[in-house]
């Protein structure tokens, strides 16, 4: 055998045996459980035959615990690039195979390589977990290399998109690569995230939990707030990342990608002149709204289960993307609370750094009462929204629907905090506060002297109704630039994003704000 045969045999028979990761019993108990190995998923998330891979052959350098004798090449993760409808991304996708997946100092050196080769070059990056924490061998080493990628996290955010999908265990200090990025992922029935699992709790608190209702997929999407977006399989999670790119720009330099559509832009909305009810205390759904006004009907909600009275998510107009930002009726009518302030303001930041405009859909009666929201802390946490809205520089178009009550209506993306166009519908209300509060308070003494008080204050409702609940105030104070009629409002909405597309607008000089977290 000549010597370049003898090589190019080595390099097979290495790669064969980090093809083979954790040899065929585990990856045959990681299929009944209904999951892909890692390589799988790396197969399935990008585009077929795209993916180069870097050190499939590097291995850790662990000698205690008989690590010496336990080689196997790759490490436990699987990295590289590839590409997703065409466009670069970088993926690193943990193997649980291979050591439980557990995370390494050389396993980490892979992943930080490829995220400082994504920020050079400007590509999302995109994490699969599946791993049982630090490589419990290592000691400290594992720990060490947790921190150089939450540290590259930290540095990429607002520079490149990340993206983690969680496929199997992501626990511990762990959870902190996901919890930085900008979006994470969740299969239901296989995957969870905690702190502290189920044992730590029972004998710290002796509460009794599974580790499903703890951290699974229901728990972070609907309790938490931590899951942005679930999916039943691995496939389906999956493609939920590959369409969630198709709304992100690359990096922060770019804007997001213009998608063609059949939609016209004319299009009109006959049935959105009477979608919202005359009775100010009925209901609707804004996502109705969302949809009709959206290119093919096709609006991406994000965090769609969790503090639903704030509807987030992505859709595109005429081709453009934006972020959807929108108070839903439909849910403790519209009020804005402290997930729902938390939810908005991340997402309104996440849009802001990428260049992604904004259209934001107002019907808001005020913040919602109670000392519990008071204790939580609804004063700084209703202030980020505020100042996310407030330092967004990207295009922000607003479209009230209805009420838009007191500090909520500033915080809203009103004019003053200086979105670019605000619409308000003929059904807009803008005041201090509803017609009902506002009558209790200036009209006491009348009402405590009247002979049929409820007659009374039904005028006086009447009264307040005509000369403040509606948009003409605003308007004649050029608070809102029009009073549109809502079948229009899809044309009004191309037309102002077309019009805001070379928008420049920038902040004070500044080492950066300090937001109230
Ligand atoms: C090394 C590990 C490992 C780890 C699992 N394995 N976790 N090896 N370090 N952390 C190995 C197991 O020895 C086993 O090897 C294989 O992976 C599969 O593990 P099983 O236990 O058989 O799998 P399963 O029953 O599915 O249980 C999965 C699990 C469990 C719940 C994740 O493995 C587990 O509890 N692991 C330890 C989790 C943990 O405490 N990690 C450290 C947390 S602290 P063989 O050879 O038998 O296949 C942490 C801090 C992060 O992570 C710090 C960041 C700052």
């Amino acid at each position: 055998m000549s010597r370049r045969e003898h090589m190019l045999e080595r390099l097979a028979q290495a790669d064969q045996a980090a093809f083979a990761a954790g040899g065929a019993a585990r990856v045959a108990r990681q299929h009944k459980q209904g999951k892909l190995t890692a390589r799988e998923r790396v197969e399935a998330l990008l585009d077929p035959g795209s993916f180069e891979e870097y050190d499939r052959l590097k291995t850790h350098r662990c000698t205690d615990f008989g690590m010496a004798e336990q080689r196997i090449p790759g490490d436990g993760v699987i990295t590289g690039h590839g590409t997703i409808a065409g466009r670069r991304v970088f993926v690193f996708s943990q193997d649980f195979t291979v050591f439980g997946g557990s995370l390494s100092g050389a396993f980490a050196e892979k992943v930080c390589k490829i995220m400082d080769i994504a920020m050079k070059v400007g590509a999302p990056v995109i994490g699969l977990n599946d791993s049982g924490g630090a490589r419990i061998q290592e000691g400290v080493v594992s720990l060490a290399g947790y921190a150089d990628i939450f540290l590259r996290n930290t540095l990429a955010s607002g520079v490149v998109p990340q993206i983690s999908g969680i496929f199997g265990p992501c626990a511990g200090g762990a959870v902190y690569s996901p919890a930085i990025t900008d979006f994470t992922v969740m299969v239901e029935g296989s995957s969870y995230m905690f702190i502290t699992g189920p044992e730590v709790i029972k004998s710290v608190t002796h509460e009794e939990v599974t580790q499903e209702a703890l951290g699974g997929a229901h728990a972070h999407s609907s309790k938490s707030g931590v899951a942005h977006l679930t999916a039943p399989d691995e496939h389906a999670a999956l493609d939920t990342i590959r369409e969630l790119l198709s709304f992100l720009p690359q990096n922060r330099s770019e804007r997001p990608p213009m998608q063609p559509t059949d939609d016209p832009a004319d299009r009109e909305s006959p049935k959105l002149d009477t979608l919202v009810p005359e009775n100010p205390n009925k209901p609707y759904d804004i996502k109705a709204i969302i949809e009709e006004l959206a290119d093919d009907g096709d609006f991406f909600e994000v965090q769609g289960a969790w503090a639903r009275n704030m509807v987030v998510g992505f859709a595109r107009f005429g081709g453009r993307p934006a972020g959807i930002v929108a108070n839903q009726p439909m849910v403790l009518a519209g009020c804005l609370d402290i997930d729902a302030s938390i939810k908005a303001a991340r997402f309104v930041r996440f849009c802001d750094a990428f260049n992604i405009p904004l259209v934001t859909f107002v019907d808001v009666p005020g913040f919602l009462p109670g000392t519990a929201q008071e204790w939580g802390g609804i004063i700084k946490h209703g202030a980020k929204l505020l100042y996310a809205f407030a330092e967004a520089t990207v295009p922000k178009i607003t479209i009230i629907t209805r009420k838009a009550y007191g500090g909520a209506y500033d915080v809203m993306a009103s004019k003053h905090i200086r979105a670019d166009v605000n619409y308000a519908w003929p059904t807009a209300e803008i005041a201090v506060m509803g017609p009902d509060g506002a009558v209790n308070i200036i009209h006491r003494k009348t009402l405590a002297e009247a002979d049929d008080v409820e007659q009374k204050r039904a005028e006086l409702v009447e009264e307040y109704r005509e000369t403040f609940a509606n948009p003409f105030r605003a308007a004649e104070l050029g608070y809102i630039d029009a009073i549109i009629h809502p079948r229009e409002t899809r044309r009004r909405i191309i037309t102002g994003l077309e019009m805001l597309k070379d928008k420049v607008d920038t902040n004070p000089a500044k080492k950066h704000g300090n937001i109230p977290l």
